[in-house]
């Protein structure tokens, strides 16, 4: 018998969506255990200027709570990827596919699959559009 395979995967998670829900059911059918690392606050601001809606405690509490999902933590910072790999035992990273490519480096510790977006949703764009601006 082959042993139980560990998924993981990253995210801001902000304003939940079924882009969201989608992306981590289709994770978790990967292996079986998935661990997911939730982007920080000062992360987000760093990396997409703005602060999140959701503040990183509601965002894990909520992606802690999702079925396929068997442990979260907090991602501090975007290039310590390898060593959550390492620390979480995972077998598996997945992205989604707008980071095609990026992470191949890691392929000498774990599988790495980027998997396809679900098209035309966005926490940007459901903000624009919640604003009305969108
Ligand atoms: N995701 C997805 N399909 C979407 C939106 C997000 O599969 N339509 C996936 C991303 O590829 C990522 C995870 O969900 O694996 C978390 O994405 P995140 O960046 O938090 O969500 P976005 O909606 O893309 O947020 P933003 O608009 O702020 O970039």
């Amino acid at each position: 018998m082959s042993e139980p395979r560990t998924v993981i995967t990253f995210g801001t998670f902000d304003v939940f969506h079924v882009g969201h829900l989608r992306m981590i059911e289709r994770a978790a059918g990967l292996g079986e255990r998935l661990v997911v690392g939730v982007s920080a606050d000062a992360l987000n601001v760093r990396k997409k200027g703005r602060e999140p809606v959701f503040s990183e405690q509601e965002r894990l509490a909520i992606i802690a709570a999702l079925r396929p999902v068997d442990g979260v933590f907090l991602e501090e910072s975007l290039e310590l990827k390898r060593d959550y790999i390492v620390e979480y035992g995972a077998d598996v990273l997945v992205m989604g596919d707008d980071w095609a490519g990026r992470f191949d480096e890691l392929k000498d510790v774990c599988e790495v699959v980027y998997l396809s977006r679900t098209p035309a949703i966005s926490t940007t764009a459901l903000i624009e559009k919640i604003s009305g601006n969108g």
